[in-house]
């Protein structure tokens, strides 16, 4: 039978009714406390509810009605209001309140209101093609930290002011509140300064970008990089974020990173230059001269119109990475240097002091203004800075430690946790180009600001954590937001949630609707927390390894066992499987529509040593231990990567293992697998002897494999050595590995993995 357009329309209209998707308030970051109450109806939300406001709270409600325009109508007849008046300690605190005619989001502020309407946003569920039911209940939320940070380089590539709108955008998202912005640097001038037109005429251009990474090669390319902000620019991009509650903090980058400004002014300058504006990342000793009243006069009418441009009540001058080599040789430093009276002690040079009178002298022009700076760790190698000056702790978290013993307040930027232009995934042959480091989104989440062992006088001065793009290898927006997302999804979740109430695995099942935000605004976006885990789990007394995997919600792993790659055809796995024999693992996660994430490949060798007892008569190199020496006989074959955890590492030693089988077996080879890795000083082998033996105790050499010397001329990459020999019955072997010794090179790692008999 065939249905007419009209009774389809009826059926279809009746299921939008019944299939309105259901909304959940554990967005991310998480609020504080979630309570729904099922024994009432839901409230449901379409693009025809209307939202009520005051005057002061329009932009608010603006807000709202442009994420609920996105749904279909909703044909009832409830409303969502907005307000402020909650009573909290907290001004960004804000509660939502759902029965089945009304919403109301009521905040200790304004900003809590727009964190309510985010909350409300986030909550939809991934489809929105139906109206959405809020569960009656009530959110009651504040941040745990007022300074909620994200920092933005424009200079090692630059990026326009309808980009760094969309940037703000990502940070409202993410309840960000602080956009720290990277104005100026060797690379580039950003900003018009009205005093010093050269500053963005000849400083905010160069000719070219250093090709691939810094130190491998010095080619430039000739696409010419360029761009900076007009004040009136600017003032449209603060107005545009204070509409999103974000307060923007500028950046002038000094005494240091001013490569550009000295191109532009080169009587700024120790030496009179000449200087160019930089096309590469660093190497550079040139800084402005502090010893020339000329520079201390223009760095107190930058920041003086820096400062009357921008409303916030910080400025960040830099002060990070400042060589003083020149200052050393400069008559009007040394000449600054004595009649400033300083004197070098054991703690900090003459240079190193002349660097706090520029601290000192930027932090009076900003206290003239009613301001305070911001600086770099750096900032602390003197011991006179003001105590209003805010620490900014990037070289770990020792800056924030040593900051708040000294009473001042920090800022925890850590690179190690929070540098977002760091890989976030160890499988670099995939990645494009970035700076180096390894920072996941389970690192950035495990982050917590307050420090080991610091007291509560001292945590009480952590305003906050904060993420940095720094933009070298970064060259495009769309690139930018794959360092981004959702790493700062991470970040959010260590800025504003209670930290009992954090759980990455819980934080995970929370990310699609955050996801499907992302895919709503058309961001892009790292798919790593796609990827699976697999994990295998030896069970010595099958002889067997079981492969288990956590899967991101709602997409589903697939794998093969023959070494191709896996397909929406492919088995799906759906619980722990036991594999007992030679096999490739090739595993991957699909999601709902079918693209598949990162594979990952494991070898299984099974043979007469796998699971065997097995001791070294030399310990491994506790850096590359890994998995022990179980490791060298768990049936997992290492590939290239001698860090994925398979391989074990000897530093200077022998690898001297002695294993006996669980069965004794009838062998004629044994095999072991090297990896070589020159930067790493990761190297072959001399020589590898097998003794065998059939009680156990005693042993007898069976062969021996030479290498009489390191091929200079061996690439990197992982070898198979086989030793073959007459057959014969075993309970056990040993296998000596020796380390080649190379001259000139001071530290030999030898890497042995998965030793085989058969
Ligand atoms: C920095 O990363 N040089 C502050
Ligand atoms: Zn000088």
């Amino acid at each position: 039978m065939k249905l007419s357009a009209a009774i389809l329309a009826v059926i279809l209209a009746a299921s939008v009714d019944v299939q309105a998707a259901k909304a959940d308030y554990n967005v991310v970051p998480l609020p504080q406390s979630v309570a729904v109450d099922n024994s009432q109806k839901p409230f449901l939300l379409g693009s025809d509810t209307r939202v009520i406001t005051t005057k002061a709270l329009d932009r608010e409600g603006d807000f709202l009605r442009s994420c609920i325009s996105r749904l279909p109508k909703a044909g009832a007849k409830g409303t969502v209001e907005l307000k402020t008046g909650l009573k909290s300690d907290n001004p960004e605190a804000y509660r939502i309140t759902v029965t089945p005619k009304r919403i109301i989001v009521e905040g200790a502020s304004a900003p809590g209101v727009f964190y309510g309407v985010q909350t409300l946003r986030k909550s939809f569920p991934v489809d929105i093609s139906q109206p959405v039911e809020m569960p009656a209940g009530e959110v009651a939320d504040a941040p745990r930290f007022a300074y909620r940070g994200a920092h933005l380089d424009v200079v090692r590539h630059f990026f326009n002011a309808d980009e760094v709108k969309t940037f703000i955008d990502m940070l409202a998202l993410h309840n960000i509140n602080k956009f720290h912005w990277h104005l100026t640097d060797d690379q580039g001038w950003r900003i018009e300064i009205k005093k010093y037109p050269r500053l963005t005429e000849v400083g905010s251009k160069r000719p070219g970008t250093l090709i691939g990474r810094y130190g491998a090669g010095t080619e430039i390319d000739s696409i010419p990089v360029e761009g900076f902000f007009t004040q009136d620019q600017i003032r449209d991009i603060i107005a545009y974020a204070a509409e999103r509650h974000i307060e923007i903090i500028p950046e002038i980058d000094l005494p240091s990173h001013m490569m550009a400004a000295l191109a532009s002014y080169p009587e700024l300058g120790c030496t009179g230059g000449p200087y160019e504006v930089l096309c590469t990342w660093a190497g550079y000793k040139d800084v402005l001269c502090p010893g020339k009243d000329k520079t201390m006069e223009f760095i107190g009418n930058v920041l003086s119109e820096v400062m009357e441009l921008f409303p916030s009540k910080f400025i960040h001058i830099g002060g990070d990475e400042c060589p003083k080599d020149r200052w050393k040789e400069c008559p009007d430093c040394q000449a600054r240097i004595a009649e400033l009276g300083i004197v070098a002690t054991d703690e900090a040079s003459a240079e190193t002091q002349l660097q706090g009178y520029v601290t000192r002298y930027a932090a009076e022009v900003a206290r003239r203004h009613g301001k305070s700076i911001i600086g770099w760790d750096e900032i602390l190698e003197c011991d006179d800075i003001p105590q209003d000056a805010v620490v900014m702790s990037w070289r770990g978290i020792d800056g924030a430690v040593k900051g708040t013993a000294r009473n001042h307040r920090v800022i925890q930027t850590p690179n190690d946790y929070l540098y977002f232009d760091y890989y976030q995934s160890d499988n670099m042959d995939t990645e494009p180009l970035a700076i180096g480091g390894y920072v996941p989104v389970e690192r950035v989440y495990s982050f917590e600001p307050f420090s080991d062992g610091m007291t509560d006088a001292q945590k009480a001065l952590v305003m906050g954590p904060q993420a940095n793009l720094w933009t070298e290898y970064v060259p495009t927006f769309s690139h930018l937001q794959y360092m981004e997302l959702p790493r700062m999804a991470a970040l959010a979740e260590v800025q504003w949630t209670a930290p009992e109430k954090k759980n990455y695995h819980d934080f995970k099942c929370r990310m699609p609707r955050l996801i499907a935000n992302y895919e709503r605004e058309g961001y892009n976006y790292a798919r790593h927390i796609f990827d699976t885990d697999v994990d295998f789990i030896p069970d010595r007394a099958s002889r067997s390894l079981v492969m288990s995997a956590s899967v991101y919600p709602g997409s589903a792993l697939r794998y093969t066992l023959d070494g191709s790659q896996p397909t929406t055809a492919s088995t799906l796995y759906d619980g722990p499987v036991s594999l007992s024999s030679d096999c490739i693992v090739s595993a991957a996660a699909f999601a709902p529509d079918g693209t598949r994430g990162t594979v990952t490949s494991d070898t299984l060798r099974v043979s007469a040593p796998t699971f065997g007892d097995i001791t070294l008569a030399y310990e491994p190199y506790s850096p590359f231990a890994f998995g022990g020496a179980d490791g060298l006989v768990d049936g997992l074959v290492g590939n290239d990567n001698f860090r994925s955890g398979r391989w074990v590492g000897f530093l200077g030693d022998p690898c001297d293992a002695t294993i006996t089988f669980r069965e004794p077996a009838t062998v004629s080879q044994v095999a072991f697998k090297t990896c070589i890795v020159w930067p790493e000083g990761a190297l072959e082998f001399r020589k590898a002897e097998v003794y065998g033996s059939a009680d156990g105790k005693n042993f007898r050499l069976l062969a021996t494999l030479d290498n009489p010397e390191q091929d200079p001329a061996q690439t990197n990459g992982a070898y198979l050595h086989e030793i073959n020999f007459d057959p014969v019955s075993l309970k056990a072997i040993r296998l000596v590995v020796t380390p080649c010794e190379p001259s000139g090179i001071w530290k030999r790692i030898l890497f042995v993995d998965e030793i085989q008999a058969r």
